[in-house]
């Protein structure tokens, strides 16, 4: 990997902003760069880096596409800094019918996909040095936006051997004086975890407790296999302050709309001063994307799209089903089934994890099978030895993928396998 672009001026070079060197989001990074190189030499590539359904064959349902269409001639104008009244007021009733109090149009902003609101948000919470509670893996969007807005990323641990769940007793332990939210990922990307309600209740407790922001990005929520169930926060929270995310990037597949919503809940004097700010901020940037908006009330009202594709015969539950049983046949690999989301998160074992660096392999794939997957360390974990793919392709594609896996994997178990150890009295043992 080639060192990251220093910040720092020297002569007749731009200065950039410093913090951009602790940044890094690599699903869309020097792998991807390197792919993109790859294809201009006119090699063809399986790119599983990113969870963008329309780039798989997968189309917005039409009765959002038709709710554009319709509207279009509507959409030339600004809206409201937080968007749409009869978006915001659809998306209210829609998770006021979930239990969450306070579901008030008022208290929705609509932004140009969740990323913008993620980021709006954290620049409306932060002050130089606070701290936010982030899943380590993570979705890098939430240590970058941290980061960025002069935050600290304090990660908990949601490891592999407990499924990929965090243990509140250990997110309590991270609270400092300094710590202002807890960011929670469910359904998760990169795990594919799905939080049980106990668990959650646990985690609130601790938010009410020490009077932290739940920050709860729900983008995956309705994207759920076999028995999995999906349990929003906000009404466990209760009167503790929340921002609920979500959008129309993946339950509806249409990322490139650029839709996210954010809903603030809990007791209104608690979050006052948030609901102000996030709207000033909304207010600098004039509005989100319109035409994007006119999807919402044809989204969170119309038919359920998505449960088919996650069903046994559904285009992502045999995907994923390809995955799981390439992952069991394979003696290279472990993995936690994903309970929901777009994502597998497998981990190499045995031999070939032996010496194992996640992006050496993710290059050694690409460049000798012609596959992209993301190497594990790019979602903030301490570990190298796991990687991530998305579930969008067909089953058959994500069959070849993992025997191509497996053979880069094979090699790599035979070559340890042949390294005979050099005994040397004059050098130290490897720490
Ligand atoms: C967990 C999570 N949050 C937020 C986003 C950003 O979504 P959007 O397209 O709404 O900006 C993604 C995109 O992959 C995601 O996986």
């Amino acid at each position: 990997m080639s060192t990251p672009p220093t910040h720092k001026p020297s002569s007749g070079v731009l200065a950039t902003r410093e913090r951009l060197s602790e940044v890094r989001y690599e699903i869309r990074g020097e792998l991807a760069r390197r792919a993109r190189d790859l294809e201009a030499q006119g090699r063809s590539l399986i790119k599983l880096n990113i969870g963008n359904p329309g780039a798989f064959g997968f189309r917005a349902p039409p009765h959002l596409q038709q709710a554009i269409t319709g509207d279009i001639d509507h959409t030339d104008p600004y809206t409201h800094q937080q968007g749409l009244p009869a978006a915001r007021e659809a998306i209210a009733a829609a998770y006021a019918r979930r239990g969450m109090p306070n579901a008030e149009a008022d208290r929705v902003f609509l932004g140009n996909g969740v990323s913008e609101l993620i980021d709006l948000s954290l620049r409306a919470l932060l002050n130089p040095g606070d701290e936010v509670l982030v899943p380590s893996p993570d979705y890098p969007l939430w240590s970058a936006a941290t980061i960025l807005n002069d935050g600290r990323p304090v990660y908990y641990r949601c490891d592999p051997g407990n499924d990929f769940l965090p243990d509140p007793a250990e997110i309590e332990t991270l609270v400092s004086s300094r710590t202002r939210a807890i960011v929670l990922i469910n359904p998760n990307n990169p795990t594919g975890a799905t939080y049980p309600r106990p668990l959650l209740e646990r985690i609130v407790a601790i938010a009410a407790k020490h009077r932290l922001l739940l920050m709860v990005d729900e983008i995956y929520d309705q994207v759920l296999y076999d028995q999995a169930t999906f349990e929003p926060v906000a009404p466990l929270a209760g009167e503790v302050p929340c921002i609920t995310f979500s959008g129309l990037s993946k339950v509806h597949r249409a990322c490139g709309w650029r839709v996210g919503w954010a809903l603030l809940s809990g007791d209104g004097a608690a979050v006052g001063n948030l609901h102000h700010a996030m709207d000033l901020l909304g207010a600098l940037r004039l509005c989100a994307n319109v035409p994007g908006q006119y999807a919402i009330e044809a989204a969170v009202n119309g038919p359920d799209t998505i449960s088919a594709l996650c069903a046994p015969g559904g285009r992502l539950y045999e995907t994923r089903r390809a995955v799981i049983e390439a992952c069991a046949a394979s003696e290279h690999l472990e993995l936690v089934a994903p309970a929901g989301a777009l994502y597998a998160f497998p981990a190499v074992v045995g031999a070939a994890a032996k010496g194992f660096d996640d992006h050496d392999f993710a290059l050694e794939l690409m460049e000798s099978e012609g596959v992209l997957v993301v190497p594990g360390s790019s979602f903030n974990v301490p570990y190298r030895n796991h990687f991530r793919v998305t579930l969008l392709p067909e089953a058959a594609t994500m069959r070849e993928v993992f025997a191509r896996i497996d053979r880069v994997l094979s090699r790599r178990a035979e070559a340890v396998s042949k390294v005979v150890p050099i005994k040397s009295k004059s050098r130290p043992a490897a720490a």
